[in-house]
């Protein structure tokens, strides 16, 4: 595992039950900082523990390799691990641009590895009832997908990492944000339901991105999107990280015969026809699902590098957009102080459950201070499809 502190923690306690039931091996932690100790995840004596990622697959000549750095050393250690004949669990985001996609779906190809990334909620039971409903037809023909969460996140988390709040670090692009980091699994899900929807990848055509921030930070902490595809409904997110109540993570798929609501985080479903919220339990591990797909290459990966086109698509897209307009005066109520100080927006839930519930962006909603969204467009020339969801330009 290189990457070891931090979120890399959660990875070691995933990994200390299925080393200590002999379905695995752990063999090397690899940090430049000291290992941190957990409980849950004691080191096994005889764990290389080193500083250098390369030093590690010299040395421990490793089949698999958890990479769980800052988003922005992924493509170098990937490619090394790559190069090393090993297999990758790549967290997410995997890479920041389609060009680095497109460079380390070259290495796989010319390796023949296996890449799993970090969307770890692509595994979820829940979200796979909803794929296959639609797929079915439950909801008649899906005309949009939305996703809305609304967190808080005090100034203890700015804190977290040096690239914590960052568009770039020591000239190097690292982009933290609400829709590239904490709730890149919002948009990766609707992404997944599009898949069903769409019957096939989502090929992004043109995102729309409005971002706005309440901190004097590089990224947003709100912001709303939109990715027209050349085959699936058009999907709108509407994020914060400065929620007056919190949202967990809704998606909600629209269709002509109803509407179907997953909240991703708990793996909970409303189809159409339903009585209520219905728990969906049962998360298939991606790291499990990586071996078992070691084992048997017909084992489908959860979340293969491919799978995640759509989603660098939409970063890049949000690398690309101007800064986020600040919010502040009356619009911004504060509230604690120190690290736990915690900022938000007035009315900012009420604003984006608009947003998801009619597929607009803010600036479509007459939100006074809503600006333009940047606009990318990836047709080559060609023109999106409109549909009925989407506003005239
Ligand atoms: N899947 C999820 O839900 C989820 C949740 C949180 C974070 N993440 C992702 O996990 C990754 C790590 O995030 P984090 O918040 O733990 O970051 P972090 O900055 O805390 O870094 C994690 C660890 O990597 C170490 N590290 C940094 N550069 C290294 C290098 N070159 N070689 C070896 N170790 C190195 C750091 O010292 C730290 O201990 C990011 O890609 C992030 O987006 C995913």
């Amino acid at each position: 595992m290189v990457g070891a502190n931090g979120h890399g923690r959660s990875h070691r306690r995933v990994v200390a039950p299925l080393h200590a039931a002999g379905r695995l091996r752990l063999v090397a932690l690899v940090d430049v900082r000291p290992i941190e100790d957990d409980p849950a995840a004691p080191v096994p004596d005889g764990t290389l523990v080193c500083t250098d990622h390369r030093e590690m697959l010299r040395t421990a000549r490793p089949d698999v390799v958890v990479v769980c750095t800052p988003p922005h050393t992924h493509l170098p250690i990937a490619l090394d691990v790559l190069a090393a004949g090993a297999d990758l669990l790549l967290e997410k985001p995997p890479v920041l641009s389609t060009a680095e996609h497109r460079e380390l779906a070259a290495a796989l190809a010319a390796t023949g590895r296996a890449c799993q990334v970090g969307f770890q909620a692509l595994g979820s039971a829940a979200l796979t009832e909803l794929a296959e409903a639609v797929r079915a037809g439950r909801l008649g023909t899906v005309t949009g997908i939305a996703t809305v969460a609304a967190w808080q996140r005090p100034d203890a988390y700015y804190a977290r990492a040096p690239w914590a709040g960052r568009r770039t670090l020591h000239g190097r692009p690292v982009l933290d944000g609400a829709l590239a980091n904490p709730l890149a699994h919002a948009v990766m899900q609707c992404l997944a339901v599009a898949e069903a929807a769409g019957n096939g990848p989502v090929e992004p055509v043109r995102i729309e991105v409005e971002r706005y921030r309440v901190r004097p930070i590089e990224v947003d902490d709100t912001a709303t999107l939109r990715v027209l595809s050349r085959s699936g409904p058009p999907i709108v997110a509407a994020v914060t990280l400065a929620g007056e109540d919190f949202v967990a993570g809704e998606v909600l798929v629209t269709g002509t015969a109803g509407r179907a609501v997953l909240e991703y985080p708990t793996d909970r479903l409303l189809l159409p026809g339903d009585a209520g919220w219905r728990e969906v339990p049962g998360r298939r591990g991606l790291l499990e699902n990586l071996l078992d797909h070691r084992a048997d290459r017909a084992v489908p990966l959860i979340a293969p590098l491919a799978r995640t086109a759509g989603f660098t698509a939409v970063l890049e897209a949000v690398t690309a957009a101007p800064e986020p307009t600040p919010l502040g005066g009356d619009l911004v109520t504060v509230a604690g102080d120190g690290p736990g100080r915690v900022l938000t927006v007035r009315g900012i839930n009420r604003l984006l459950r608009r947003s998801a519930d009619e597929g607009a962006l803010l600036s479509e909603l007459a939100v006074p201070w809503a600006v333009p969204p940047h606009r990318t467009d990836l047709t080559g020339g060609e023109k999106p499809q409109r549909t009925a969801t989407q506003p005239p330009a």
